[in-house]
């Protein structure tokens, strides 16, 4: 489905009025294929662009009003508040997280001395866990960045992005989906090292076979605190480690450093977390490699001993999306399927053979309805660019 931007602007213009500038930008989802809960963990992540994400347009005012209005949240109508209050509420819903990345803009002294009208506008399947919030908030830095004419690199827009969502919003998450929102780029994943956010792009050609995203359509509840508790699980586990050995993060070390000193983390659910932090990490620099040297087969089975993992280990799968990765195991020509991103639903993500997609979805689709009586969405997607602005600003009477 294409988005039609001059629909959305003729949509601002008849919310907010016709007169000044107004100017157009988009900031996408992102998929991770393999690195899962490392990024929090010094360890490497493998993550791409897609082409769906959250749209904006925005026409900055000469008071200090903001009014936000999303497609999405048609029923909220326009949110207005203002830059002097820039403060998280459970009332303010959504626009929590344009709010959030203001706030930090002034904390990091890019002071905004005017308000904004913004429309959003996501085609993110809403609780997919295909990084929506992390677009909105790529998104509202690189707009706010454009139209006030600061000076700050895509990367620092993900640093704020996470920061924000961090300190604003609650969730401690990692930098991966900001980064992968900021800097992603057409047909290539980013191979991002979390420690020194050093990455290269890798392009990701797979001659004959497709990305395939399977939505699961479940988001269990606590999601947040789930992902928080294995955080601080992972951190516990550091600190046990320190006492043994000298690193600064799980990332540091190698699968046989990991067996020889695990016994230092007492706690057996710390260490299962930490055994999957350091075996993900390297299970994605082989990937990395594998795909580089065009090996796929490689790449799929490095992908499936992932799941393995976070549904044993790090225990962020669930129900849902463990039946959708093992009926993807058993369909001809799929050469990899795992969860992807935060867990506790959402999607898989499969690797599939062309001439195996059809086979793949119908199957999917009989066999999970089946079994957990929930339809699931299938998403055959490429891999897109990173936020950008859409067009030149555009006069009203041009
Ligand atoms: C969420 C977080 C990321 C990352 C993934 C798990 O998407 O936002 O930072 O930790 O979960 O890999």
């Amino acid at each position: 489905m294409t988005v039609n931007v001059s629909e959305l602007k003729e949509k601002f213009q008849k919310l907010f009025g016709e007169e000044g500038c107004i100017k157009s930008f988009f900031a996408p989802g992102r998929v991770n294929l393999i690195g899962e809960h490392t990024d929090y963990n010094g360890g490497h992540v493998f993550p791409c662009a897609l082409t769906i994400g959250t749209y904006g347009i925005i026409r900055p005012r000469n008071d200090r009003k903001l009014r936000l209005y999303s497609v999405n949240f048609d029923k909220m109508g326009i949110v207005e508040s203002s830059l002097d209050d820039l403060t998280p509420s459970e009332k303010a819903g959504w626009t929590n997280y344009p709010k959030g990345i203001m706030w930090t803009f002034e904390k990091r002294g890019y002071h905004l001395d005017r308000g904004a009208d913004i429309l959003f506008y996501g085609d993110i399947p809403a609780g997919s866990g295909l990084s929506s919030s992390a677009s909105l908030e790529v998104l509202t830095g690189l707009m706010l960045r454009d139209t006030y004419g600061f000076d700050i690199s895509m990367t620092d827009l993900a640093l704020i992005g996470q920061y924000s969502e961090n300190h604003f919003n609650g969730m401690n998450c990692g930098i991966m989906d900001q980064f992968a929102s900021a800097m992603g780029k057409k047909d290539c994943a980013i191979f991002l090292d979390t420690s020194t956010l050093n990455y290269e792009y890798a392009p990701v050609k797979l001659p004959d076979a497709r990305i395939v995203i399977t939505n699961s359509n479940v988001k269990h509840s606590l999601v947040t605190s789930a992902y928080n508790d294995r955080r601080n699980e992972s951190e516990s586990a550091l600190k046990a480690l320190q006492t043994v050995i000298d690193i600064r993060t799980l990332g540091d070390l190698s699968e046989k450093q990991f067996e020889q000193y695990k016994d230092a983390i007492k706690d057996p659910v710390c260490r299962k977390r930490a055994k999957h932090a350091v075996y993900e990490n390297q299970r994605t620099i082989h990937a990395v490699e594998a795909l580089k040297a065009n090996d796929i087969e490689t790449f799929g089975k490095l992908i499936n001993d992932s799941h393995v993992s976070l549904r044993d280990d790090y225990e962020t799968s669930c129900e849902e999306t463990d039946i959708l990765a093992e009926l993807a195991w058993n369909v001809p020509g799929v050469l990899g399927s795992r969860i992807t991103g935060g867990g506790f639903g959402g999607c898989t993500v499969s690797i599939v053979k062309n001439d195996s997609v059809d086979l793949f979805i119908r199957t999917l689709d009989k066999a999970y309805t089946e079994k957990t009586g929930i339809k699931a969405e299938f998403y055959v997607v490429d891999i897109g660019d990173g936020a950008h602005a859409l067009d030149s600003y555009i006069q009203e009477d041009l």
